[in-house]
């Protein structure tokens, strides 16, 4: 069985004779380049997967930190998953969704929908967690222009979001270096405060900090003018803007708000969905708020297939189906909407989520969180923070200033580079490490896990004291 590993990973190396970095590196872009290696970049070769860990181009075993991108949650080489595609592939591969329809998707948007929280009652299948927001967003204009209010648009995002990479998803988003050299349709989006209670106004208490939120979210709405706003969208959890947890009756304030506004909440739980904090959807079950819609994507088919979605209430589809224009058509589709591979994949998964691996997450995430925790002894970690199974590492210069930038900016690349010597992938982000493993990872995987994470900011902190960039 190793051997015919390792000759797998040999193979995904070599393509056609050439190496595939090289090739890569002649041929291929890759996502999020710099200007001065666009096209011409190699990154780390993952030549395959089993469970938890992934094995790189050179053979070298590696826990898979980020899960891929927070998506594979039920792990890597799952045989039932790759069968169902299989399955379905050689059943129907394709059907149009213009005017034809199949039973995967049906059935997905059923069992979707019986674990969302409120009214949310129809599913709206995309290729993606870009596409699920841009379908959100795209459903409001619509919503509103049916409704006569065609000046009801704007959309309300916050500092630290991530919410995509289509033009106007990515117009949302609100983390440093995102926005830098790109356009956006700005004129559409007002940006609010990050709900990060590490990066709070000193001294200010956590409770004075959400009513400083939550303030600001109203005024916000009163000065524009609530007739003008269309939709506040919002992760639970700010996955990539460093796993920031909101304090406690934050979201329910804004969701009340929202509602007294007549402002559409939408809960991006591209990544809280689906496992990651051990329910289907966190927006009911771990935080008790009923979005009027919620969009999804990564954990749905655990990385295997790419598709997204939008569940959309049924207030919402009523008021349509009774609005004067019944003929008003919602311009929008894809041509991979209710793919069927996909939904199949997805309905698979949701059972393995159903029959053990929720009660699993749950199970271990408090021991994966204290473990995290620990490493705050290190004097170059500034917090530890997570909910679930997703944690972050945020590494300061020092924590009385909590000053990031004092230090080489891409410490996270640095620690990371450790890790991937030592045995584990890391999702480094600026001055962060962000860690979402897949589901399945053991009590003595998660051990392994920080164990090589501590190693890799020792040696980290290391080196940067001998560069003298950092006294810690
Ligand atoms: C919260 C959130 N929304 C949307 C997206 C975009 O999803 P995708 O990359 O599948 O288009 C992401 C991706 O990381 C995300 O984290």
């Amino acid at each position: 069985m190793a051997a015919a590993r390792d000759l797998r990973a040999t193979e995904t190396a070599e393509v056609g004779g050439a190496d595939a970095v090289e090739l890569a590196k002649r041929h291929l872009i890759q996502p999020w380049p710099f200007a001065g290696s666009v096209g011409a970049e190699a990154r780390a070769l993952i030549g395959e997967g089993d469970g938890i860990y992934i094995t790189d181009g050179t053979g070298k075993r590696l826990i898979d930190g980020p899960a891929g991108m927070w998506c594979v949650n039920v792990g890597h080489r799952h045989e039932e998953l790759a069968k169902v595609m299989y399955d379905q592939a050689m059943a129907l591969s394709y059907n149009t969704p213009w005017y034809t329809m199949n039973a995967p998707s049906a059935e997905l948007a059923m069992r979707i929908a019986g674990h969302a929280p409120g009214d949310l009652s129809h599913v709206f299948t995309t290729t993606g967690g870009s596409s699920a927001v841009e379908t959100a967003l795209r459903f409001m204009q619509f919503y509103n222009n049916v409704r006569g209010r065609p000046e009801k648009k704007l959309i309300l995002s916050r500092g630290g979001a991530y919410h995509g990479s289509t033009y106007l998803s990515a117009s949302l988003n609100g983390r440093p270096r995102d926005r830098d050299w790109m356009d956006g349709a700005d004129e559409l989006v007002i940006k609010l405060s990050s709900p990060d209670p590490f990066r709070r106004p000193r001294g200010m208490s956590l409770a004075a900090f959400t009513d400083f939120l939550v303030d600001q979210f109203r005024d916000t709405v009163a000065r524009v003018g609530a007739e003008k706003i269309g939709a506040f969208v919002g992760e639970p959890v700010q996955a990539s803007g460093g796993v920031v947890v909101p304090p406690d009756g934050y979201l329910k304030r804004i969701r009340e708000t929202c509602r007294d506004n007549d402002i559409l909440y939408v809960s991006d739980e591209v990544v809280t969905a689906f496992g990651r904090l051990g329910h289907v959807f966190a927006s009911g079950d771990v935080f008790g708020i009923d979005p009027d819609m919620i969009t999804f994507a990564k954990g749905v088919t655990s990385g295997y297939f790419p598709l997204g979605g939008v569940i959309i209430s049924e207030r919402l589809l009523e008021e349509l189906r009774r609005s004067n224009h019944p003929d008003a058509m919602f311009g929008h589709g894809l041509t991979y909407t209710s793919h069927p591979v996909g939904c199949a994949v997805a309905l698979k998964n949701l059972d393995l989520l159903e029959e053990g691996v929720l009660a699993h997450t749950r199970e271990v995430a408090p021991y994966f969180q204290a473990q995290l925790k620990t490493l705050e002894e290190l004097p170059l970690v500034g917090e530890v923070r997570g909910l679930g199974l997703m944690g972050c590492v945020e590494c300061v210069a020092d924590r009385e200033s909590k000053d990031p930038l004092q230090l080489d900016k891409d410490v996270g690349k640095r620690i990371d580079a450790h890790c991937h010597e030592l045995g584990l992938l890391v999702r480094p982000l600026i001055n962060m490490c962000v860690m979402s493993p897949p589901l399945v990872i053991t009590r003595e995987q998660i051990d392994d896990m920080v164990g090589i994470l501590r190693e890799g900011i020792s040696r980290t902190m290391d080196d940067l004291r001998k560069e003298g960039v950092w006294r810690g």
